[in-house]
């Protein structure tokens, strides 16, 4: 069963009893996206995080969607990865394509990863460029308030600190306005080096989906979207507000279980 607020200045917040119905309307929420986008432009541009995030989209493998969405159509971009090999464990790239992308649907020209030969510095302005590239044929949209792509889909994670992709409290990275694509050599969260969207990237995009579960999330989603005035204006997850997009947060009970607005609560 899902409680859903009512949708606010371009913010919704669903809250899942089970797991299962969480990953169900996920994948289906994914897929709309997908179509809408496919109609409109052709393309699905979708931007992914590492974390438990992967394993709650996992629906998307399994039909109907293996079947029904337009996979051939996806370009998948990571809105954060770790600075490891492509073939390592700790690789958002590889989390993915072993456990989300259908291999034989996807193929790797669609995937867009960093180049993971580079220093962290070298691999965020390697990725920026590659974007900017993308940009310009189109095939990531352009926001039309700002000079950012705009993806049409960033899905991210959120950690008990209240980080999004790789974007930490506290971290210097959240004072950049200017690039696309940044990076970390300090990571509170191994491994210490990392790529991230930079905040405007995240809010350029047309929708931006959260999700978190479980309790040790709680005290960070009330901050992120519970009305606590000025407490922690910097947290990154609260941060994250689309400019002319849509921002859908996708809890579960714990995670949602110090939410003090009843309107997040209530259909
Ligand atoms: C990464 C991330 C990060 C992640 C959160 C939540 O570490 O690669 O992209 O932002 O999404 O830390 O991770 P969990 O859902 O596993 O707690």
């Amino acid at each position: 069963m899902a409680f859903s607020g009512a949708e606010k200045e371009g913010k919704e917040v669903k809250i899942y009893e089970n797991l299962d119905d969480l990953k169900i309307d996920l994948a289906e929420y994914v897929a709309e996206l997908s179509e809408a986008a496919v109609k409109e432009r052709g393309t699905f541009s979708v931007a992914l995080s590492g974390g438990s995030l992967i394993g709650l989209m996992g629906e998307l493998r399994h039909p109907p969607y293996i079947e029904t969405l337009d996979w051939a159509l996806w370009h998948i971009f990571w809105a954060d990865e770790r600075v490891v090999p492509k073939n390592h464990p700790d690789s958002n790239y590889k989390l993915a394509k072993d456990n989300l992308l259908p291999k034989v649907l996807v193929l790797p020209s669609q995937m867009h990863s960093i180049n993971d030969s580079l220093s962290a510095k070298e691999a965020s302005e390697g990725y920026e460029f590659l974007i900017r590239q993308l940009v310009k044929t189109r095939l990531v949209g352009v926001s039309e308030t700002s000079d950012c792509p705009k993806f049409d889909l960033i899905l991210l994670g959120m950690g008990s600190d209240g980080h999004v992709a790789s974007l930490f409290p506290n971290h210097s990275v959240l004072d950049n306005t200017e690039d696309w694509v940044t990076y970390v050599t300090d990571s509170p969260k191994p491994p210490p080096e990392r790529i991230t969207f930079t905040m405007p990237v995240i809010n350029a995009a047309a929708n931006v989906v959260v999700v978190a579960i479980g309790s040790s999330k709680a005290d960070a989603v009330h901050l992120a979207i519970d009305d606590v005035g000025h407490e922690c204006p910097s947290l990154p997850a609260k941060m994250v507000k689309p400019t002319n997009g849509k921002l859908t947060w996708f809890l579960d009970k714990l995670a949602a279980s110090k939410l003090d607005s009843c309107a997040h609560k209530s259909e």
